[in-house]
């Protein structure tokens, strides 16, 4: 492990909420750092290695006050967190405020003023630390709705850098966003970056629209037009200053993510992997049919939904738990959130109940794992999986339903897929369903159950081919296109857009 020097620079700079990597204590009491496998590293990461780049976030525990270090190629710069500002930057405003309501107030937001004030501080603890660490004219690339303060922040502190911003989660109508008591701060802050980049076409959309209710900026397609300079006349929305000022050109479109397929096509044919598979079939008592959810425990996933939903097939002995388990990863996340501890005992209460209702000796309805696993054990859960179980209520993408996919390299298996997840728009031959739809998603089970080998292949083949073609890799190499393209042909000018100058 190489130290880097104080006061290094780099010219590509990714600024996320946490570090790609986890820290880890050896056998012999001392501490270290474990790549934490995630999309967002897999691409990245060779273009990391190959540019000068660097990765700023939090290591994911309170107060650790280490140094910039170097991780398997990669430039780590640590932003420490103390209790508080874990409790109010990131439990508070963002998993308790921003994250409901960008989720279309599935639960509840909470709207605390000190919460907002720690945000603040905490976006501008992560916006210094990426003016310090870029080059001149660097590119930054922000990521998700933990930092939507810093490219406004960035902006403001080094106009000569090139920013990008992706919002992982979905972006809500405006009728929902407008409740935000801090809704013009979080706009002003994006509309720092050059480009936005959106999981789908309709969050671009609900993006450019509170644009124009909140401002008056002009807008076309994916361009927004700002007044340079002038934030604090914007903030009145008062559009009389666009006219003949200069203007920037900020490109808000979509940009839906992917996994990193190869690995998962690998791991699929790892012989461990294909053997762990039949063992967790067998350690069922061969089922005919696996159902399959993997989740982060949170309330978008709809994970209540599919359980109410196979609870009812049993009740009315459409299936039964002789042929038919569930098997429901639901891996622990922000734990000491309230909506997620309620959550938790929901969950809970409904498996136990249906376990008791359906099960027998030998047969368990539901196998109910409050656990993450690596990502081998996943990739053997859907090498043997029948059906995987996609429900979410909202979610900006949903990535499972993409690893399940690039895993089927056999043409084996049936995604049911929630029409609520950014995924259904690319993966049309998926049962897609509308999870408040219980009947309907009873409905898709029934026929993933019976469905003719003939046509899971060619539903299968044809899923694979999106998601084999379109992988991470792909997807980040679009967006920092898009990037490059957005600064150098349109650096800050008099352009406007019917044309005049
Ligand atoms: C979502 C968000 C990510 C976040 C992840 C896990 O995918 O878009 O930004 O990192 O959930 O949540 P956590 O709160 O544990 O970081």
């Amino acid at each position: 492990m190489t130290t880097p020097s104080a006061g290094e620079t780099y010219d590509f700079v990714v600024v996320a909420n946490r570090l790609p990597v986890d820290s880890v204590t050896q056998p012999d009491g001392s501490t270290g750092w474990r790549m934490s496998p995630g999309g967002l590293v897999a691409a990245l990461e060779p273009l990391m290695k190959a540019s000068d780049g660097a990765w700023i976030g939090w290591p994911g525990a309170p107060d650790v006050e280490v140094e910039p270090f170097e991780h398997e190629g990669i430039r780590m710069v640590p932003i420490a967190l103390n209790e508080q500002e874990i409790e109010f930057y990131y439990e508070g405003f963002s998993n308790d405020t921003l994250w409901p309501l960008y989720h279309d107030v599935i639960a509840q937001p909470t709207y605390h003023r000190e919460w907002w004030e720690t945000y603040v501080d905490v976006n501008r603890r992560f916006a210094d630390a990426a003016a310090r660490v870029s080059d001149h004219g660097a590119t930054v690339w922000v990521h998700d709705y933990q930092l939507q303060l810093v490219p406004g922040m960035l902006r403001e502190s080094r106009p000569d850098l090139t920013i990008g911003f992706f919002n992982h989660i979905p972006f809500p109508a405006y009728g929902i966003f407008s409740q935000l008591p801090w809704r013009q701060q979080i706009i002003s802050g994006l509309l720092g970056a050059d480009v936005i980049g959106f999981q789908r076409v309709a969050d671009a959309g609900n993006f450019t629209r509170a644009v124009r209710r909140l401002f008056g900026y002009e807008t076309k397609g994916s361009r927004v037009w700002v007044p340079v300079g002038d934030s604090s006349d914007a903030t009145t929305g008062d559009r009389s200053h666009v006219r003949g000022a200069p203007v920037r050109r900020v490109i808000a479109r979509a940009f839906p993510i992917s996994i990193d397929a190869t690995s998962y096509v690998e791991l699929a044919k790892d012989p461990s992997v294909q053997a762990r598979a039949k063992q967790i079939r067998e350690e069922l008592g061969n089922p005919k049919t696996i159902m399959l959810g993997v989740d982060r425990l949170d309330y978008t996933k709809g994970i209540g939904h599919r359980l109410k939903a196979f609870g009812e097939l049993l009740a009315e002995d459409k299936v039964s738990v002789e042929d038919v388990t569930l098997v429901q990863v639901a891996s622990p996340s922000r734990e000491r959130v309230a909506s997620y501890m309620q959550l938790r005992d929901e969950i809970e209460l409904t498996v136990g109940r249906i376990n008791g209702d359906y099960g027998s000796i030998g047969h368990t309805a539901i196998s109910y794992l409050h656990q993450g696993y690596p990502r081998e054990e996943m990739v053997a859960l859907y090498l043997a999986a029948d059906v995987m179980l996609v429900t979410a209520l909202r979610d900006g993408m949903n990535l499972v339903a993409k690893e399940y996919v690039a895993t089927r390299a056999d043409l084996g298996g049936v995604l049911i897929l929630s029409e609520f997840a950014g995924a259904s728009d690319d993966l049309r031959q998926a049962l897609l369903i509308n999870p408040h739809d219980i009947e309907g998603v009873k409905d898709a089970i029934m026929q993933a159950i019976g469905m003719p080998e003939s046509e899971k292949r060619r539903r299968m083949r044809a899923l694979r081919k999106r998601v084999l073609e379109n992988d991470v890799v792909k997807w980040s190499r679009v967006f920092l296109e898009e990037l490059a393209g957005a600064t150098t042909a349109h650096p800050v000018s008099h352009e406007h857009p019917d044309g005049r100058k």
